[in-house]
């Protein structure tokens, strides 16, 4: 997948955001729903599937592996191939930017009787494998030619895989799904423990196609996930809510800029999802969950959100599975709120589309907000009470999207205007960002 030309932009001070927000699809969900849809028999049709460059290359690497996936207008039909019936592919598999991508593909390759080599982008390629590739091997993945845990790397999956009992050494989705997704062509019980909870979307999502998953809630608030192998999924409709990830940065908007109110629609709330919302709560916001209806084994809901003033609170480190996505933007509101904002526990931010722990500390910097890591912790000093924020830095994104985003909201409310150095990788999870904020109001641009 091509890079693209970086693009600085800067966000200045803006007026109240006003409006309601129509979001784009959930990520996690529109990869799942395009997988599952590949591995099942008959047609699934989709809506609300995110069109983004993560999503988009799950989508090519299933069809270079023989599924049939074409847009139907707005909505997606996929049609599958039955568990294990995907097929060699005829060249490298691109994933681009998405570990989510990647590591999900890593369990369905594993169950294949074929050979493929994965490659991916700079961010992608300096991420680290091993937590899917270890469980995999002991189900019979094998990595052909090993000398790195990272991408490019060659694999070869078998259609005899061994159901493992394996309990996850970091709290990770794409982990437990990638084994999931493997454990669907195993013969027997595949068991995952997941000592801290994660977003459970495989497991709804594989129960709504049809396969037997049972998940028993283990003293102490982990989870343990059995898959009953050799599944037979079956083509369904598949609805995909908005996602809470991306209306994070929206929310955040409005809560930075006095007088601004909006009504984003269609918020997934699954609480595996919501760590942000309810630190938000926290915070002293006023947010509004209206609405609340469930869209295909989801929960979704409507959530209203006013300006208002807003404190430091201390974030801990067992809410982090739930939130893991939205620490930088969080950073970026803590910097209006009054007093000092610890978020704990952030540990897995080092391995994500970069050092986020690290970027997110060197984008406050740049905006002049004091802040320190102090081990796993993140911790803000907010200007909010009687300091300005004073912006007026460029922050260097480092190939992560959600470093762009949180970092041109947060010069919605700073002194001087906020620049990040590149803007074209927020495609990879929320195309047309920038034109969605600025219609509510923001002020979002090339810089001069
Ligand atoms: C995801 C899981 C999380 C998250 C990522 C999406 C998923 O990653 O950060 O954006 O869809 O399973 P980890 O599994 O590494 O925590």
């Amino acid at each position: 997948m091509g890079e693209k030309t970086a693009r600085v932009t800067q966000a200045h001070g803006s007026a109240p955001l006003s409006g309601t927000v129509a979001l784009p699809g959930d990520k996690s969900i529109s990869h799942r729903a395009l997988i599952l849809g590949a591995l099942a028999s008959g047609r699934t049709h989709i809506s609300g599937l995110l069109r983004s460059q993560d999503v988009m290359a799950t989508a090519q690497a299933l069809r270079d592996m023989g599924a049939q996936i074409e847009p139907d207008g707005e909505d997606w039909l996929v049609t599958g191939c039955g568990v294990g019936g995907l097929r060699q592919p005829g060249n490298d598999l691109d994933f681009g930017n998405s570990g989510t991508a990647v590591r999900l593909m890593m369990g369905v390759i594993g169950g294949h009787d074929l050979s493929a080599r994965l490659i991916g982008d700079r961010s992608l390629s300096s991420r680290p494998m091993g937590r899917v590739l270890i469980p995999l091997k002991l189900m019979g993945l094998q990595v052909v030619g090993e000398q790195s845990d990272m991408l490019p790397l060659s694999l070869r999956g078998s259609s005899d895989l061994v159901p493992i009992r394996y309990e996850l050494p970091v709290a990770s989705a794409q982990v437990k799904s990638a084994i999931m997704l493997a454990g669907l062509h195993a013969p027997g019980q595949t068991i995952i423990i997941e000592p801290k909870p994660t977003r459970d979307h495989s497991e709804r999502m594989m129960r709504h196609f049809g396969a037997d998953i049972a998940v028993k809630e283990l003293d102490g608030g982990g989870r343990e996930i059995t898959v009953n192998g050799h599944a037979e999924l079956v083509g369904c409709e598949v609805i995909v809510p908005g996602d809470p990830s991306s209306a994070a940065f929206m929310v955040a908007g409005a809560l930075i800029v006095p007088g601004s109110e909006l009504l984003v629609k269609n918020v997934l709330v699954n609480p595996t999802r919501t760590g942000f919302y309810s630190t938000l709560q926290e915070m002293g916001a006023d947010l509004q969950f209206e609405n609340e209806r469930d869209a295909a084994g989801e929960p979704v809901a409507d959530i209203r959100v006013k300006h208002g003033p807003l404190k430091g609170v201390v974030v801990p480190p067992e809410r982090a599975p739930s939130m893991i996505d939205e620490y930088p933007v969080l950073a970026a509101l803590a910097a209006y709120a009054s007093g000092e904002t610890r978020m704990e526990g952030l540990e897995e931010l080092r391995v994500k589309e970069s050092d986020r722990l690290m970027a997110t500390k060197t984008g406050l910097d740049q905006a002049g907000v004091v802040s320190h890591i102090d081990g796993d912790a993140l911790v803000v000093q907010g200007c909010g009470g009687n300091d300005r924020v004073p912006g007026g830095g460029l922050v260097a994104t480092h190939m992560d999207h959600r470093i762009a985003m949180s970092f041109l909201i947060l010069g919605l409310g700073s002194e001087q205007p906020m620049s990040v150095d590149d803007v074209s990788i927020i495609d990879t999870s929320f195309p047309g960002f920038l034109d969605l904020m600025n219609d509510l109001g923001a002020r979002m641009g090339t810089a001069a």
